[in-house]
């Protein structure tokens, strides 16, 4: 199938921004973020150049995983507003030229969804399959459970029926059995509804686990076809649904390498995800920021797959708010990396992750800090920013598990942070303390000042933006000799740029050759005065400062472009 032969591609050159409703702006001073505070900062993310914004659950929920157990899929929790806010926000935003996604959790409820309520009540409840249960001991399944740290493992014994079911996250999370056509048509008027309501698309939960229930013992009953063939059907049921405006995205949370990422795209068909956070490449780039070589992040982009369909786009990623996952690495390639991020054991999450934000794991070097961030619009593909980031937040310790960097957004030097007018003890979160405290990271304060965090991440937006080279483009390491340069090329048409980066605080000169360029070709730096032009040997030479980072367009002579 031809996905979007007359779809609109937006999300491939977009700029992402995830939000936390309960902790971005808190409008009626009752301590909880909320959508009426969001909207008042629709031009602030638009000064961003942000173009995207993802929604973190928002639904009705008691609150066991921040939202991600949901017990209505249709509602507003009222903390945060009503429907006709949710509205409000997402016209506002769509004025602004910002698309808006919402999480979508088809992988389980909370244990308070009325489904599972009455699924629970007995083996022959008509909604007793709409999760998945087992008569039999599963035995120890401790090696499974997504949360080691608080659950034994992914059955819970129910009393009531003297049967298990089956919860990959918390025991309150129980998952939905996606394998039963009743709940398939649930979640596509789920889908359905919030289409309808206006949302350009979803960021899928979990998406690995929700999809292979089907291969699960016991579930065969239902005749099914092959697990991504459900993930293709959801594809085809949100582009027949928005494409009347425009073209709505599924972005998919699946943390496994590319190969087995491949075939949640649809492989070359691109008929699935529409786009998949790169959470191999993430992984790989701490590992090469912390042992100050490029080789590991160069290789994963690399090794990145080459059919993919021109409609399928990487996510790219530094923080998101979860722990900074290390999963993907080895025992020992794990170590090297908590060990030069996360020495102190409260720094970690459940022996896999780091619970901490980007400039506490570089102990506050703002030159460090500039160059992930500059090296995160670079990377091929989109990039996602979380609340806070482009204005260097920390984390806050005292806040227990992967909470810790969903702390208030800190938009003043002010009571709490200028995130809310209720007394501290009421608000959602405590506000980050210390050296990140309000008083020193703030958006009021990174606003005026022109050499702020803040400023380097709009410039970056900007040239982002305007290079679509980046963001479709073809992707080449480019060689030279210093291992702790991540040096790549992007060609797009006839627009073609090499990105440069210094993962070492000592200042460096690179070369490089570009044979296929004309001598004289002039490489001009978009983030600073700097170019350069290629000599006879077709080779250029660029300095670079401890921890410096180049983007250069390469203007031909006679190259009319701006730049
Ligand atoms: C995803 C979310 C995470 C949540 C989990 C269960 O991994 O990012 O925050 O706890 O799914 O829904």
């Amino acid at each position: 199938m031809r996905i979007t032969e007359t779809a609109d591609l937006w999300y491939k050159n977009a700029v992402v921004y995830c939000i936390d409703l309960e902790t971005y702006l808190d409008s009626d001073g009752d301590g909880i973020g909320d959508l009426h505070g969001l909207t008042q900062r629709i031009d602030y993310l638009a000064e961003i150049g942000v173009n995207c914004i993802w929604l973190m659950p928002f639904y009705p929920s008691p609150r066991r995983d921040n939202g991600y157990d949901i017990s209505d899929f249709y509602g507003v929790d009222s903390r945060y507003g009503n429907h006709g806010d949710f509205v409000e926000l997402v016209r506002l935003a769509h004025d602004r030229g910002i698309r808006v996604i919402v999480d979508l959790v088809i992988n389980h409820t909370s244990d308070q969804h009325p489904w599972f309520r009455k699924s629970r009540t007995s083996a022959q409840n008509p909604y007793r399959d709409y999760y998945v249960w087992r008569s039999e001991d599963p035995g120890d399944t401790s090696d499974q459970t997504m949360f080691p740290d608080s659950e034994d493992g992914i059955w819970t014994y129910d009393e009531k029926t003297g049967e298990w079911y089956l919860h990959h996250f918390l025991h309150t999370q129980p998952d939905l059995n996606t394998a039963n056509p009743a709940v398939r048509d649930e979640i596509a008027k789920i889908m359905g509804f919030w289409l309808q309501v206006g949302v350009d698309g979803f960021r899928v939960d979990a998406v690995p686990f929700a999809i292979n229930q089907t291969t699960f013992e016991g579930r065969d009953e239902h005749d099914l076809d092959e697990p991504h063939d459900y993930l293709r059907a959801l594809r085809a049921f949100l582009q027949r649904r928005s494409s009347g405006h425009g073209s709505a995205i599924m972005l998919g949370e699946v943390n496994l390498p590319h190969e087995e990422q491949m075939t949640f795209f649809g492989g070359e068909d691109g008929d699935q995800l529409t786009m998949q956070f790169d959470f191999f490449t993430n992984q790989r780039l701490f590992l090469g920021l912390a042992r100050q070589q490029a080789a590991p992040l160069a290789d994963a982009l690399a090794s990145r797959p080459q059919n993919l369909s021109l409609e399928t786009q990487y996510a790219n990623f530094l923080r998101n708010h979860d722990e900074l996952t290390l999963d993907l690495l080895t025992e020992q390639e794990r170590e090297e990396v908590l060990d030069a991020f996360a020495p102190e054991e409260e720094h970690r999450f459940a022996g896999r992750g780091i619970r901490r934000r980007l400039p506490g794991m570089f102990g506050g070097d703002p030159r460090r800090l500039r160059m992930a961030y500059s090296l995160l619009f670079a990377l091929p593909g989109t990039p996602v920013l979380f609340y806070g980031e482009e204005i260097g937040m920390g984390e806050n310790l005292d806040v227990p598990g992967r909470e810790a960097v969903r702390t208030p957004m800190q938009w003043a030097d002010a009571k709490n942070g200028g995130f809310s007018t209720a007394k501290p003890s009421q608000l959602a979160r405590a506000v980050a303390e210390g050296s990140y405290a309000p008083e020193h990271i703030n958006a009021a304060e990174a606003r005026r000042d022109q050499d702020s965090l803040l400023h380097h991440v709009i410039r970056l937006a900007k040239r982002y933006r305007e290079s679509p080279e980046i963001g479709w483009g073809a992707f080449e390491v480019v060689e030279q000799e210093h291992e702790q340069v991540m040096a790549h090329r992007v060609t797009w048409e006839d627009r073609s740029m090499v990105l440069l980066h210094n993962l070492r605080s000592e200042p460096v000169t690179v070369s490089f050759e570009l044979q296929d360029e004309e001598v004289g070709a002039e490489l001009v730096d978009l983030l600073d005065e700097a170019s350069c032009v290629l000599d006879s040997d077709h080779t250029a030479e660029v300095q670079m400062g401890g921890y410096g980072y180049r983007w250069l367009r390469i203007r031909r002579a006679g190259d009319p472009r701006l730049v």
